[in-house]
């Protein structure tokens, strides 16, 4: 979006909305806010464990999402300010699941290390070149990081789980604060510029995939066998068409967008910016 004056203080006041709630309401510690005292009681699984890693490998990967992210957005105040405290929020997020891998006994610390050397020897790349599709994209992305940690969150309680309950309570809420920024930039791209903004939403979606599914070996795999991931039709039900409702976006609307995209690219297929994300998306998160 062409950035005046007006929509720099908007943005900048979104992420002053979302600093103060984040501040007064959501701060938590990796150290007082889990109850790892029950640990010992628990008998944590290799199941919890299985689930727990393959997120922290996910979360781990915040350098690479801090770094890049920040780039992109470095001269767009409110969004660069964002970036730099959600990057901090995140970094929490891998720590209490590697804490709780480390605590539980689960994974041994040369397991650990192991960990932390795979997600060392990749890099993440954005999936999008620009910050709207990035906005786009952290709407889904933080959506979909929602719902799976939500169940999880209710499997834990169902359980009786104490601590595995805290942390995908703590993480979770951290997620669905992140989407409402997003959601929020988003409405006002889309006070700004309908169309464009609809059109990136729709390739965004077209290209969809979870930051881990290219960086984790047998990324999908381990998600169905560790009971960790949402299924497409659970993305589509809980994150995609939620966030068109919020957005005040029509069905109608949307397939317009998607129809318009499929036909640029049949006339345009060497144009065709897509091919960047040369790998359809398979089972989401
Ligand atoms: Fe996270
Ligand atoms: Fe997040």
């Amino acid at each position: 979006m062409a950035e005046t004056q007006n929509i720099r203080d908007r943005v900048y006041r979104t992420y002053l909305d979302f600093l103060e709630t984040a501040e007064k309401k959501r701060r938590w510690s990796v150290f007082d806010d889990v109850p790892w005292d029950a640990l010992d009681a628990l008998k944590a699984t290799e199941t919890s464990a299985e689930c727990v890693e393959i997120f922290c490998a996910e979360e781990l990967y915040v350098p690479d999402y801090s770094s890049k992210g920040l780039e992109l957005v470095r001269s767009r105040f409110g969004i660069a300010w964002f970036q730099t405290c959600w990057a901090f929020e995140e970094s929490k997020h891998g720590l209490v699941f590697r804490e709780y891998l480390s605590r539980s006994g689960l994974r041994t610390k040369a397991e650990v290390d192991a960990l932390e050397a795979g997600i060392c020897a990749k890099i993440w790349k954005l999936p999008f070149e620009t910050p709207r599709q990035m906005v786009c994209y952290g709407a889904l992305q933080e959506g979909a990081t929602y719902i799976a940690y939500k169940l999880q969150k209710d499997k834990a309680r169902a359980a009786g789980d104490t601590v595995m309950e805290a942390m995908f309570h703590l993480v979770g809420r951290d997620e669905a604060a992140h989407g409402g920024f997003y959601r929020a930039i988003i409405e006002l791209e889309l006070a700004q510029d309908r169309q464009p903004t609809i059109a990136d939403l729709a390739e965004v979606l077209s290209n969809f995939k979870m930051p881990g599914a290219d960086l984790i070996p047998n990324y999908n795999q381990r998600l169905r066998a560790s009971g960790a991931g949402i299924s497409p039709r659970m993305f589509v039900e809980r994150v995609v068409q939620p966030l068109l409702t919020t957005l005040q976006i029509s069905r109608q609307e949307f397939k317009q967008a998607l129809k318009r995209r499929e036909l640029d690219i049949q006339a345009n297929p060497d144009a065709d910016s897509r091919s960047r994300n040369q790998q359809r998306p398979g089972r989401i998160l």
